[in-house]
């Protein structure tokens, strides 16, 4: 067993499982993959039990119904918690997170708690994406920043690298995001538990087969969510004040670096 478990959720992903499974078993001497897959019709599931038969670090979690990528990542984190992993990385099923760039975060957690593959900082970029879709990622996290009161460029993102001890802080037991949202959920936590978070350029690079399962109701989910958690940190922030003549901490000021581009200085 490796100390580095690498999760990724799939639905729908039989062209891309294999492809990707090499390239981070290529890219990285040193990981496990769990692939947790929600029952997929067009077979993802088996071609996953296929994969672990050949090779000894890839392991497989079914799930009987698509169940949501929160729900999805909640199970897999669950697995590889029991089993004593130390860093536990998020990564898309469809080749837009970049195995290749996986020591880049990996590397960061030696200060840091969560780790962020960043798209919108200095050196990301996203390539082949729709401009409506450009648009979605931009607007939503503009939004994601002025709601909560963040400066994270990329808070939506699903390229991630926690610590084993970072997730048990963010008390994954009450989390209730299942979209997309899970992910400013599980970033959101983290920064109102002052971990260490630190934002990495990434090349993100639209899927080549397959389709996204970005849906209406995942959108509509997170904008609710992220209103809901931005409002209730403004009355906690009254509410100390009135209540016990103290200042909660600005979530802004809250420890968050942006890792520069290869070759350029540190930026705090
Ligand atoms: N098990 C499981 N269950 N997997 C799922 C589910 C689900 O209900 N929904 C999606 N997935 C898997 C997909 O199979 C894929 O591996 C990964 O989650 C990402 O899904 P996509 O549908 O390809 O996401 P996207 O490309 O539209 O969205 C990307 O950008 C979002 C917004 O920035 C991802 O990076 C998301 O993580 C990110 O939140
Ligand atoms: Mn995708």
């Amino acid at each position: 067993m490796h100390d580095t478990l690498v999760i990724i959720p799939t639905y729908n992903e039989v062209e891309n499982l294999e492809p990707m499974v090499g390239r981070i078993l290529a890219a990285n001497d040193a990981v496990d993959v769990l692939v947790v897959d929600d029952a997929s019709p067009d077979g993802t599931g088996d071609l996953a039990d296929e994969l672990a038969l050949r090779h000894p670090e890839v392991h497989v979690l079914h799930r009987a119904v698509k169940d949501g990528l929160g729900g999805a990542y909640l199970a897999g984190f669950a697995w590889g918690l029991e089993r004593g992993y130390e860093a536990l990385v998020e990564m898309d099923a469809d080749g837009s997170h970049q195995p290749e760039q996986l020591p880049l975060l990996l590397a960061q957690l030696v200060d840091h708690d969560l780790v962020l593959g960043s798209r919108w900082v200095p050196g990301g970029s996203v390539v082949n994406w729709s401009r409506r879709r450009e648009l979605l990622s931009r607007g939503g996290n503009l939004y994601t920043r002025l709601a909560l009161g963040i400066d994270v460029r990329d808070a939506t993102g699903g390229y991630r690298v926690f610590s084993a001890a970072a997730l048990r802080r963010v008390d994954l037991a009450h989390v209730a995001s299942q979209g997309y949202c899970f992910q400013v959920d599980l970033l959101w936590r983290a920064l109102e538990r002052e971990l260490r978070v630190v934002e990495v350029p990434i090349t993100f690079v639209e899927r080549v087969h397959g389709e996204s399962k970005m849906s209406g109701s995942i959108v509509s989910e997170s904008l609710a969510l992220v209103t809901w958690w931005g409002v209730r940190r403004r009355v906690a922030a009254v509410g100390a004040v009135v209540r016990h003549g103290r200042r909660l901490p600005s979530v802004r000021a809250l420890s968050h670096r942006v890792l520069p581009p290869v070759g350029a200085t540190a930026e705090r």
